[in-house]
This record gives structure tokens, C-alpha cells and sequence, in this order.
């Protein structure tokens, strides 16, 4: 049986890291597409890679191109085109520049691999995922954003180091829209099955709720651009369950139709993730108050979503 084919739309800080835990994982082989004008940095990004393979071994292959026909027949992509944050942006203000790009890329998407599951990492995540669907009308499974997998990771490190605990015992669920309303849902969080407030008390976990909410922007501030790390670790978990059929449990920014009370919206929200994409969205049972959260998240990304559907 011929290696999976995985498509790398961006071959900037995300898009290497991608590469190097999917050679190394040995999920396929991997494309790592840039635009013309980076053609060569992704051919040499690729060609430090497949070099690492003889230190690692690992046999997957890794090519720098920027031909969409490379990306025929491409089993995943994960898009991160377009530009990260810089100090003081919001994930909002990228739209402008990022909604043209993503654009572009679905249209070639459709075109060259019509047939991949979609992970979408650009931001502002929850548009973006949506200008993606809508742009190459894939099926609402094909496609995720990756956000809810970081935005936990985030929750679950904060958790792990306020209460003393391995990291490894700490369980979350970050829901919602991937911007600072995003919500952290207390009521499932757990040191395996342990409610995190018997460890916790409740003025600290409130700090760990706010510090998640800009984790992001936390990281933006100390490097000057958006963290690439964990991000990638994430978004390849998640092309790791479809590759695999592991479904896995995994907050998605998936497509609402319905569930949770919304229509026609990408937001995060627990979904099973296998080789049919996203397969099922598990409606949980959420407080009052994380009802109310999880409105205000929706709403403010359905604002964005607005701004690109009047965008022509
Ligand atoms: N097609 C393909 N690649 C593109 C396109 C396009 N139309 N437009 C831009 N790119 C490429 C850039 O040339 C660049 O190499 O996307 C790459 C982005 O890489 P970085 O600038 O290093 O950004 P990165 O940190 O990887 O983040 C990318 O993910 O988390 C989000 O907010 C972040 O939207 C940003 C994205």
C-alpha cells in the first residue's frame, strides 16, 4: 500500500513544524506548498527535513513545491497560509489580509485534492474554516479548524503546574470560537476523573480560565509572532485520527448544523474524529453559565463570518 499524502498549505514557522512531526510520526509523505515567491524556502525547509530523516529514520519523503498539481490526490491538508499575529493584533484583524488567501487556497483545493480532509489552523480560525467549506462545498466532515485541541493544551498546562500534577492526568475541554471568549469548560475538567476544583481553589482556576483566553496573545507578545509548536503538535493529532481511523475524542472547530442550537456556524465543539473526517459531534451537557459563554463566543465569531459573507 502506497504512503499517505499529506499537504502542508504554508511552509512558514507552522508549516515545518507540521512537516517534521509528520515525517517523524511516519503519517505519509509530506508536500510543503508555499507561494511562488517562496518556492525555494519551502524546497530547502523540505530538503533540511528529509536530511533530519537519516539522523531520525525515518523513510517518509518531503518536498518543497509551489505547483498545486504536486498536491493531487492529497489524503489531508492543513492550511496555515496566510500571516500570524503580531504584538497587539487581534486573531479579528487578520481577516483582511488572511480571508483572499484562504480563498485562494480552497479554490486550488478543490481543484487538486477534492477528496483531503481539511484542517485549517489560519486565523481568524472560525471564518476561515468556513470561507474554506463554502468555497469548495466539501462535505461538512471534510473539513475542521484546529483550535480547541490548543486552546486545551494551554487549559490543561496551567492546570497541571497550579495543582502540582502531571500533565499526563489532566483532562479539559476548551469550547467555542478560537478568540478570547473562547470557553473553558470547568464542569469536565479533571485530574483523571478527579474534579480539578478539589485541587483548586476557585480564584485560581478563574486566572487559568483568563490566562488561556490569551494564551495566544501571551506568546504573540514575547516572540513577536504567534507560537508554532504546539499548534502544529495539534492540528497533526487531529490529521493523525483521521489518517489512523483512531477516532479520538478531540475539540474541533466543527460544523454546526443544529447541534448546541446553532445553524450553519463553525465553533469548537467535542467530535469524533476517524477516517470519515469529523464523524459525530457529541452534544454535552453544559452549565448555565457555559451556555451563556458559549452564546457570546458564537456570536462574536458569527460577526466575522458576516464580514466575509459581505466581502465579495
Ligand atoms: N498559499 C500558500 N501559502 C501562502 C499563501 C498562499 N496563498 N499566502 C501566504 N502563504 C504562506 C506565507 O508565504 C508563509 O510562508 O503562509 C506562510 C505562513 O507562515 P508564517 O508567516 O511563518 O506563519 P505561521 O506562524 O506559520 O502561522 C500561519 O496560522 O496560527 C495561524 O495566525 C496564524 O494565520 C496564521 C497562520
Amino acid at each position: 500500500m502506497a504512503r499517505k499524502k499529506i499537504g502542508l498549505i504554508g511552509a512558514g514557522n507552522i508549516g515545518g513544524e507540521l512537516a517534521r512531526l509528520c515525517a517523524n510520526k511516519e503519517l505519509g509523505d509530506v508536500w510543503l506548498f508555499d507561494i511562488a515567491a517562496k518556492e525555494n524556502f519551502a524546497k530547502g525547509k523540505a530538503l533540511d527535513l528529509e536530511q533530519n530523516s537519516s539522523v531520525l529514520g525515518y523513510d517518509a519523503h518531503i518536498r518543497g513545491t509551489s505547483s498545486w498539481a504536486d498536491l493531487e490526490g492529497c489524503d489531508v491538508v492543513i492550511i496555515t497560509a496566510g500571516v500570524p499575529r503580531k504584538p497587539g493584533q487581534s486573531r479579528d484583524d487578520l481577516v483582511a489580509i488572511n480571508l483572499p488567501i484562504i480563498r485562494d487556497v480552497a479554490a486550488n483545493a478543490k481543484k487538486y485534492c477534492p477528496g483531503a480532509f481539511a484542517i485549517v489552523i489560519s486565523n481568524p480560525l472560525d471564518a476561515m474554516v468556513y470561507e474554506y467549506k463554502r468555497v469548495t462545498g466539501c462535505p461538512k466532515g471534510m473539513v475542521a479548524g484546529m483550535a480547541g485541541v490548543l486552546d486545551s493544551a494551554r487549559f490543561q498546562l496551567f492546570v497541571a503546574r497550579e495543582a502540582g500534577v502531571s500533565i499526563k492526568d489532566v483532562r479539559a475541554m476548551v469550547l467555542g470560537g478560537h478568540g478570547d471568549d473562547m470557553v473553558p469548560v470547568l464542569s469536565m475538567t479533571t485530574i483523571n476523573g478527579v474534579p480539578a476544583s478539589t485541587f483548586i481553589a476557585a480564584d485560581k482556576l478563574q486566572a487559568i480560565v483568563d490566562r488561556t483566553r490569551k494564551g495566544g496573545g501571551e506568546i504573540v507578545n514575547l516572540m513577536g509572532t504567534s507560537a508554532y509548536y504546539a499548534p502544529a503538535s495539534s492540528a497533526v493529532a487531529m490529521a493523525e485520527a483521521f489518517l489512523l481511523d483512531q477516532k479520538r475524542l478531540l475539540p474541533c472547530a466543527a460544523y454546526l448544523d443544529g447541534e448546541f442550537g446553532y445553524h450553519d456556524l463553525f465553533i469548537g465543539v467535542p467530535a469524533f474524529v476517524g477516517a470519515g473526517g469529523v464523524e459525530r459531534i457529541v452534544q454535552i451537557a453544559l452549565t448555565d453559565s457555559e451556555k451563556a459563554m458559549l452564546a457570546k463566543s458564537a456570536a462574536s465569531v458569527q460577526s466575522v463570518v458576516d464580514i466575509c459573507k459581505k466581502t465579495p
